[in-house]
């Protein structure tokens, strides 16, 4: 069974409720009867029904066995606008503002979620990242211990014989755009959890990535990712985490013991942590389209309950991939 059949299979025996914000966007509709009739997941479309089943109709889509709400007539809607409201008054959050937001389907599909009401959202059809992260970092938070999420994906390359046969979590490709190196230590622990959890790797190995290996040049861009190394050694000591690696000396055993002798996962990474996103973003996508992975993904790591966004070009196969991890994750 392939990684992408093993995660729909754990998602199936978790039956979770997954709101998908996005009710009026056709390929979440088409996503739906698949979810609903391979059971992995129960979703939850947001949006004015008399819509939402308008356009199901006429694109000869069945929503039977989905729940519709629209947000503004919920029957938790002033319950959720108050809780938003005292969430965020000492950020300048007026009753009338909180009100409005909690009228947009993210804002109240985060809600949702931090309230148990759904297990996991996922949305990102239309909307773009930062549109969808913004109220899941604002509403849902971050995990106990965690300080910052990051955007995780787990890339399965053919015919490669690296990383754990081919399959790799690289992060982040999606959320902060200039990390810490406290930051990048903790996108490190989070992507332990998504490489045994998500992709069943056995042994993770993390390489902390630059463009230079251990010392091989000196620039505070190298040093942030040396620091990273150090905190992520002594913050997380169960890691198997090194660094700073170039992407050659972490992926390659002839390379990495050549650059790194002694090191113990030098050449032998499943697990990939950038620099910085536009690091992260370049690298997922030229892996993807020149190597012709598949890229699964972003995963959002390291917030409290999951929430998962898409690519505005994702297909309906997307959607339910997304849908599954996160119902995994739940
Ligand atoms: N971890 C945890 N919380 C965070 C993080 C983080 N990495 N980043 C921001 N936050 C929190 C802030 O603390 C703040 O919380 P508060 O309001 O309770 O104090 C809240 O999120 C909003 O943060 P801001 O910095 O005020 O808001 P911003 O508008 O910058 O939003 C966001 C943050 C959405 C993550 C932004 O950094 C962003 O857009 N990142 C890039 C996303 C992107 O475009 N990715 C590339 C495309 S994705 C792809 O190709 C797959």
């Amino acid at each position: 069974m392939n990684l992408l059949d093993q995660i729909k299979e754990k998602a199936k025996a978790k039956a979770k409720t997954i709101v998908l914000p996005e009710g009026t966007e056709e390929r979440t509709l088409r996503a739906v009867p698949i979810l609903i009739k391979e059971k992995i997941a129960n979703p939850i479309l947001l949006g004015d029904p008399k819509a939402v089943k308008g356009l199901a109709d006429s694109l000869g889509v069945d929503l039977s066995g989905a729940e519709i709400i629209n947000p503004a007539e919920a029957p938790f809607f002033k319950d959720f606008v108050q809780d938003f409201y005292e969430m965020r008054k000492d950020k300048g959050m007026t009753p009338e503002k909180a009100e409005t937001l909690m009228a947009d389907p993210l804002y109240f599909g985060s809600m949702m979620v931090k309230s148990g009401k759904a297990d996991g959202e996922v949305a990102g059809a239309e909307n773009t990242t930062g549109d969808v992260l913004r109220p899941a970092l604002q509403i849902i938070k971050t995990a106990p211990g965690i300080s910052s999420v990051s955007g995780a994906f787990i890339m399965i390359v053919p015919n490669c014989e690296f990383g754990d046969n081919g399959v790799f979590v690289f992060a982040d490709c999606a959320v902060t755009p200039n990390p810490t190196a406290e930051q990048m230590a903790e996108f490190a622990a989070a992507s332990v959890s998504t490489a045994v959890n998500l992709c069943g790797i056995k042994e993770p190995k993390i390489g902390m990535l630059s463009f230079s290996t251990k010392g091989s040049a000196s620039h505070e861009l190298v040093d942030k990712v040396a620091k990273a190394t150090e905190i992520a050694k002594t913050r997380f000591p169960d890691l198997q985490v090194d660094g700073e690696f170039q992407a050659d000396a972490a992926l390659v055993p002839k390379v990495g013991a050549s650059k790194a002798p002694g090191s113990p996962v030098a050449g032998y990474c499943n697990i990939l942590i950038f620099p910085d996103l536009q690091a992260g973003n370049i690298g997922y996508k030229l892996v993807q389209r020149l190597a012709k992975a598949e890229a699964i993904g972003p995963i959002l790591q390291g917030i409290a309950k999951p929430v998962n966004d898409l690519s505005r070009g994702c297909s309906v196969e997307d959607i339910v991939n997304v849908v599954a991890m996160t119902a995994v994750r739940a």
